[in-house]
């Protein structure tokens, strides 16, 4: 039997920016936090690196304002920049206060500035990653989770799969609002009714739209999905990030040679240990991930080879074994010793810098529902995301939406009776492997035909084959119980066409949009944006 559920706000995915929202709202609310699989499942517990904030004295909001700019290709929002760099520190401290371990900083400084390690990575010009190691999503994640756990009015809920929203349009009664999603109870089978007064789509990336990606299984663009169908416009999904470094090892699924290494000083080597940054940009290793990421890809095109190498061994190994533990030991598991050889490398699936059109309150186009972190475009990345601005954003906007939804709250009642999930016209499906088989096709040929370098005739390639499978997707799901496994694959073609489209319309090179038919970037940098039909009525 399918069951109904009640709360004030309803937060689709515990990672970062779910976590935080949740914590952020005060304790008479009603708060749900639903996962798709373990709590753990997103990114954000997979995060390395760290955050990146203005906390020392010698560094300026300017400073990193400009940083993001640059990295991002001319397409950043200015005012979205400057919002989230301007919220960082209060972002950090609020981490702080809630007991995330971060790194200290072995050499105190006798002035008394800033007490925790600062790292430094790609694009930015001070250091200013304040980070836990090399697992600082596992730090952050683990006490944001042991908070909510404290919260008697948060309840966390793992094994529940979103499958849409519910709105007013597609009740077909007046008015567009939200009013909650119907979820896939992965225990039972069952397809519950959650009705709330403001739902929080916080659902992380789509990298699992391609076929190598650092991304844990699940980041299948599901909160994108969502909200296009519930009529939300999407931005710049053409501008995936691939991380230039993630280990190259038949063993090795997806894990990531963080870029504090290149921070920390690892050099980038060709199998014949020659460096080849240096001939792409004058910053070298420390260029923006677009640049570095295409490099290696031209290099390894250009002399056939499978890898690149990262080399850190001049430094000494204790040095590497205190800052870099998490990947020393994940290393050796394969027979790598970091300290003393290089480490295979390759560029992969990283990060989504597009997503849900949302304002600096989370606010989407749909009344009541909101998006924060990864499934957002907030404007701040621009055409290329700057390492370690990603957490960042999650915190901010977070804690912004909070707020928003704070003020709204006395006059948002909450819709009484929804109806439930429709299962009578379908039944068990017994072809799983034709979405096994579709999962595979569409994430091999996004990477060979939308990947670090496009043509027109790759994306047309692309379109035409998603396309077949959209509707190959949509006959199964109008006549087979939902899956997990059925629920991500629709979504991510659905997410793989808007990048598709989005790509195509892109008529120039910038940032991570790199394409043989138009090379160079236009004069005016100006954003994609897609309206799905609904929107327009
Ligand atoms: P996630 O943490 O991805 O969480 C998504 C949540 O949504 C999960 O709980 C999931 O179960 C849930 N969900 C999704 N769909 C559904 C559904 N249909 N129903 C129910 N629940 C659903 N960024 C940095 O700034 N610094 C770093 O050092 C850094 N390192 C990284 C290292 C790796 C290996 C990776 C993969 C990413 C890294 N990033 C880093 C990026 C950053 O971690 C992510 O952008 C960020 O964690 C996203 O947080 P989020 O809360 O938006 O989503
Ligand atoms: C990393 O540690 O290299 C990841 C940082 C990021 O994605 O911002």
């Amino acid at each position: 039997m399918s069951q109904h559920f009640q709360h004030d706000v309803l937060v689709i995915g515990s990672g970062a920016a779910g976590l935080s929202l949740a914590l952020t709202l005060p304790a008479h609310l009603r708060i749900a936090v639903l996962s798709k699989g373990e709590l753990s499942q997103g990114s954000t517990f997979w995060a390395q690196g760290g955050v990146a904030a203005v906390l020392d004295d010698s560094d300026t909001v300017e400073s990193h304002v400009q940083d993001t700019l640059d990295a991002g290709g001319g397409l950043c929002r200015e005012d979205a920049v400057r919002f989230t760099v301007e919220h960082s520190r209060e972002a950090i401290e609020w981490l702080i206060e809630q007991g995330v371990p971060f790194t200290h900083d072995h050499e105190p400084s006798e002035d008394g500035g800033f007490e925790f390690h600062l790292t430094r990575e790609g694009g930015h010009s001070h250091r200013r990653i304040i980070h836990a190691a090399d697992a600082t999503g596992a730090a952050i994640f683990n006490t944001l989770l042991e908070k909510a756990r404290q919260c008697p009015n948060i309840e966390l809920l793992s094994q529940k799969v979103a499958v849409d929203l519910i709105t007013e349009r597609k009740l077909g009664i007046k008015g567009k609002r939200c009013l909650g999603a119907y979820v896939l109870d992965r225990d039972s089978g069952e397809v519950d009714t959650f009705s709330a007064r403001f739902t929080v789509l916080a659902c992380g990336g789509a990298s699992k739209v391609y076929l190598y990606t650092s991304n844990p299984d699940g980041n299948s663009g599901d909160g994108i999905a969502m909200a296009w169908r519930a009529g939300c416009r999407v931005g710049n999904l053409e501008f995936n990030q691939f991380h230039p470094t993630c280990l190259y090892h038949p063993q090795a699924k997806s894990f990531l040679m963080t870029e504090a290494l290149r921070g920390e000083g690892a050099l980038l080597r060709l199998p014949n240990g020659e460096r080849f940054m240096p001939r792409f940009d004058e910053r070298a290793e420390l260029a923006p991930r677009d640049i570095v990421a295409r490099a290696i890809d031209h290099e390894m095109k250009r002399l056939g080879i499978d890898c690149v190498y990262l080399d850190i061994s001049h430094k000494p190994a204790d040095f590497i074994k205190a800052h870099f533990p998490t990947v020393y030991e994940r290393c050796l598991d394969f027979g790598i010793d970091i300290t003393r050889e290089p480490i295979p490398v390759v560029p992969a699936a990283h990060y989504t810098c597009g997503g849900v059109v949302v304002d600096q309150h989370g606010h989407t186009d749909v009344p009541n529902l909101y998006a924060i972190g990864e499934t957002t475009f907030t404007g701040l990345h621009g055409a290329n995301r700057l390492a370690s601005n990603s957490l960042l954003e999650c915190f901010v906007y977070a804690r912004s939406a909070a707020a928003d939804i704070l003020e709204k709250l006395p006059n948002t009642p909450l819709s009484s009776s929804l109806p439930s999930w429709d299962a009578s016209q379908v039944t068990d499906s017994d072809e799983d492997v034709i979405i096994a088989h579709n999962w595979d096709e569409l994430r091999r040929f996004m990477w060979d035909y939308v990947g670090i370098v496009r043509t027109n005739k790759r994306l047309q390639r692309a379109l035409h084959r998603v396309r077949l499978l959209l509707s190959e997707i949509d006959e199964f799901y109008s006549n087979y119980k939902v899956s997990r496994d059925l629920i991500e694959l629709r979504n991510l073609a659905l997410v793989a066409e808007l990048i598709i489209r989005s790509a195509m319309q892109r008529h120039e090179s910038r940032g991570l949009h790199y394409t043989l038919d138009y090379p160079n970037q236009l004069p005016e940098a100006k954003d994609t944006i897609l309206a799905p039909p609904i929107y327009r009525d």
